[in-house]
């Protein structure tokens, strides 16, 4: 659970600079460029090794991913728009185009490009993504607070029965309004 208001820090994708990764074909990350580590809030050395997922935004749909993964196994090239979530719970926008690295014909590892978007395009994406979030999982994003008491309940709630924390609120909460 985002106890800070670093959630809500967006970090800006410098126009004259590109976000670069490769991947093998499991998604762990083999290569990252300094942008790269610069706007996630790693260093380079923390991203190479883990799978791309470090960077995954909570706020982004399922099924997005799995276009991503269906179109890279098909040999085609990914393009989109991804919301990703740096180390200190933050967050940038970038363009994405995402395709098969070949050597001697054969598929070896994935490449991605990423680039900054307007504005305004960030809008009607996270428009996008939160209709599709509710029309796929059934999840609205809610920003409340709660005493500081219940969170730490909820943690430690969470840790003992090996869940989620929004799971945990969710399940205590449906079982006292249904
Ligand atoms: C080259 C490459 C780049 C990727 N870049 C991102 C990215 O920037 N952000 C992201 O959330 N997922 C990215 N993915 C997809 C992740 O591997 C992963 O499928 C996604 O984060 C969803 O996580 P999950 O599969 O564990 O649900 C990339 C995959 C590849 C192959």
């Amino acid at each position: 659970m985002k106890t800070t208001y670093q959630m809500f820090v967006e970090t800006a994708v410098p126009h004259n600079q590109l976000i670069i990764s490769r991947t093998n074909l499991q998604g762990i990350i083999t290569y990252a460029n300094e942008t790269f580590a610069d706007i996630s809030g790693y260093s380079v050395a923390e991203l190479v090794g883990q799978p791309h997922n470090i960077v995954r935004h909570p706020d982004m749909p399922k099924s997005i991913f799995s276009e991503v993964w269906k179109t890279l196994q098909n040999e085609e090239i990914w393009r989109g728009y991804v919301k990703n979530l740096r180390k200190d719970g933050g967050y940038y926008w970038v363009y994405a185009e995402i395709s098969g690295v070949y050597k001697d014909n054969q598929l070896i590892e994935y490449k991605s490009m990423r680039s900054p978007i307007e504005d305004e395009m960030k809008i009607t994406m996270q428009n996008t993504y939160d209709a599709l979030k509710k029309e796929e999982e059934g999840l609205c994003r809610a920003v409340i607070y709660l005493s500081c008491d219940t969170i730490l309940k909820v943690q430690k709630l969470a840790i003992d029965e090996k869940k989620g924390e929004d799971e945990v609120i969710n399940s205590i909460l449906n079982d006292t309004l249904f």
